[in-house]
């Protein structure tokens, strides 16, 4: 930095070792204090505070023009750097212990009185914070989060570069690619009555790129989904997408793992633990009840349908006769933190789960006085989990031999609560994975100062939707069978596994991907699997499979969901907080209004009449 030179310089910049230099800083007024023959203002600029005074006696003119100014007004103020005097530094600040003593003053825009205040206190209803968004992304959490995203941005690109990636980018007004959710369409003018439609993901260009001979590609893309939204998804949301050709699934899985970790080392300066461990989809679904496992805390799901074999329990013995299976959580010291009042509760929560009921019992020390006794002997604390009973719920239909070897199976101890759920396999594993989750929230029994990622592979290929009665594919139809279940998908395609993989982060599914079909003939096979015609192929995907027999490279990829990424590494609860302008949970835009109505002429011109207003169909 050049000093003395009257160039703008920014609050970040200057320090103490600046004492008695002169500089112009440029930025808006954070805060104003008039005493007397002083004002203060806070000066902000995009990298950082400092404190400004304005001295009637050192410049009559810049004072009279300082007690104009309000809040977020654009000024620029030229002075010397002084220290501050004794005690009145300020700790909060990094320029806290300078100020700076103005001698010209220009006032470059004024401000309306302002919605909302910018301080980072002070709370704002969302609608507010996204209709000013120009005055929210003022704030430094916003901020700091926008520029964290462009560094973050910038090292994926740098990472990529360094290994030989090619930033293609592909159209945005093409043919609906099929990721299971609704498209967004866009009417032709030029070819009145046929819609583009805004991708999904740029899935079938990137595979195209491959048949192309690129071998190494990546975009950072925006991709446009009409789904329901929550805190985790937005209608148009950033991925990185990648492919690549000649490479296997632990290929691209180690090459994610090092993209991470350099950028974990960049931008955190966080040494990342490699290889990320790694789970079955089965092994996820059936001790964490989800197939986006958060790892960081225990609570895991325990079958015991074979305990209650023989049980009186009618609940227990109708759900074992039709095939399901009982399974049960242990909620470690829950009398302690759920009232009577609140296990009744999570009835509801556990129907709004899917669930049908929730059974439960206390775990109670038969003896209180045992566990001083016996705390300092490992199997004296065996006789003494033997000597607990369970009370409440079910309690009463559990027979002595059945709570043994429960309380053995699921390391209960005295103040423990367990839950069952009695259902078919996957609701019992998707209700219990997902009352772990609430009660781990609820009760605060998840570290938040973790980054836990998790493989999880071997997903099955299909899934029968019971929604739309047939069999769906669970990545997308281009993904790969495993090799060696090929010759599944005549006799039992459900129970064919896939070579696709997912990135978990802390329980949020953060990536996924997959080994790619790349012979038309399997390609073909897996739309018949999937019911659609020949024909209907041939119209939706025919520039795909015609792609493929052109010589196409066996290849694979995998596209990370970057908003989720940022939410989860700066530690926010939503992904609108890492995205500069997001859309509300309705898909509308504050800020812009969008969507609106157009005129008619515009209409006419697309050929289209709106028939139905306001009708969510
Ligand atoms: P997938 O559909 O799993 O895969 O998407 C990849 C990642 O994108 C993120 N994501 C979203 N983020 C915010 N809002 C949404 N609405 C949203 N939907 C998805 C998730 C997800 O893991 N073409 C394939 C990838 C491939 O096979 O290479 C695809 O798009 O973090």
């Amino acid at each position: 930095m050049e000093t003395g030179k009257l160039k703008r310089t920014l609050s970040g910049e200057i320090n103490e070792s600046f004492t008695g230099s002169e500089f112009n800083l440029k930025g808006w007024v954070m805060h104003y204090r008039d005493h007397g023959g002083l004002i203060f203002i806070d000066l902000r600029d995009y990298a950082g505070i400092i404190q400004i005074v304005f001295d009637e006696t050192v410049s009559k003119s810049s004072f009279n023009t300082a007690k104009k100014i309000k809040n977020e007004y654009v000024i620029s103020v030229t002075g010397k750097v002084r220290i501050r005097p004794e005690g009145t530094e300020n700790e909060n600040l990094e320029t806290g212990k300078i100020e700076i003593e103005a001698k010209n003053i220009e006032i470059l825009n004024e401000c309306e009185v302002l919605p909302f205040q910018i301080e980072e206190e002070s709370e704002t209803n969302e609608l507010l914070r996204l209709k000013y968004r120009y005055l929210d992304l003022r704030r430094k959490k916003m901020k700091d989060n926008l520029i964290f995203r462009s560094n973050f941005n910038f090292l994926i690109r740098e990472f990529l570069n360094k290994n030989g990636f090619f930033d293609i980018e592909t159209p945005f007004l093409t043919k609906s690619t099929p990721e299971g959710s609704r498209d967004f369409l866009v009417p032709s003018r030029l070819n009145n009555g046929n819609f583009y439609a805004l991708p999904q993901s740029p899935q079938l260009f990137k595979q195209i790129l491959m048949i192309s001979s690129f071998e190494k590609y990546y975009q950072i893309v925006r991709c446009f989904r009409d789904e329901d939204l929550r805190a985790d998804r937005q209608p148009e949301f950033t991925q990185l997408d990648m492919e690549m050709s000649f490479i296997e699934q632990k290929d691209i899985m180690s090459l994610t793992e090092e993209m991470f970790a350099f950028v974990f080392d960049k931008l955190l300066n966080i040494k990342l633990n490699l290889p990320i461990k790694i789970m079955d989809y089965d092994e996820a679904m059936e001790i964490y009840g989800s197939d986006k496992p958060d790892t960081r805390f225990a609570m895991q799901l325990n079958t015991i349908s074979d305990i209650f074999e023989n049980s009186s329990l009618n609940v227990f013995k109708d759900c074992l006769s039709k095939k399901g299976v009982i399974k049960a959580i242990c909620f470690k010291n829950g009398t302690d933190l759920l009232s009577r009042k609140d296990i009744d509760e999570l009835l509801t929560v556990v129907k709004d789960f899917g669930g049908k009921g929730l059974a439960w019992t206390k775990v109670v020390a038969v003896e209180e006085k045992s566990k001083s006794d016996n705390c300092s002997d490992n199997n004296a604390e065996n006789i003494y989990i033997q000597n607990c009973r369970l009370e409440g719920g079910i309690a009463k239909f559990v027979t002595e031999e059945e709570k043994n070897i429960l309380i053995d199976r699921l390391g209960a101890e005295n103040g423990d609560i367990i839950f069952y759920q009695a259902d078919a396999k996957k609701t019992a594993d998707i209700v219990l994975g997902r009352l772990r989750l609430y009660l781990a929230k609820k009760y605060n029994l998840i570290p938040d100062n973790k980054f836990d990622f998790l493989w999880v592979i071997n997903f099955p290929l299909f899934e029968y939707s019971e929604e739309e009665k047939k069999i769906v594919a669970i990545h997308h139809p281009f993904t790969a069978p495993n090799i060696e279940d090929i010759e599944l998908l005549d006799a039992n395609p459900l129970i064919a596994k896939s070579q696709s993989y997912d990135l978990v982060l802390n329980g949020e599914e953060i990536g996924g991907g997959s080994i790619r079909i790349h012979k038309p003939e399997l390609q073909a096979k897996i739309f018949e699997i999937l019911s659609i015609k020949p024909g209907d192929a041939r119209a939706k995907f025919g520039f795909l499979l015609d792609a493929l027999s052109f010589g196409a490279p066996p290849h694979g990829g995998i596209a990370f969901g970057i908003d989720r990424v940022l939410m989860l590494l700066r530690k926010e609860d939503s992904i609108r907080d890492v995205i500069a302008f997001p859309k509300t949970q309705k898909a509308q835009c504050p800020l812009s209004d969008a969507p609106s109505e157009v005129k008619y002429e515009q209409l006419r011109e697309l050929g289209i009449k709106v028939i139905e207003k306001n009708k969510h169909i």
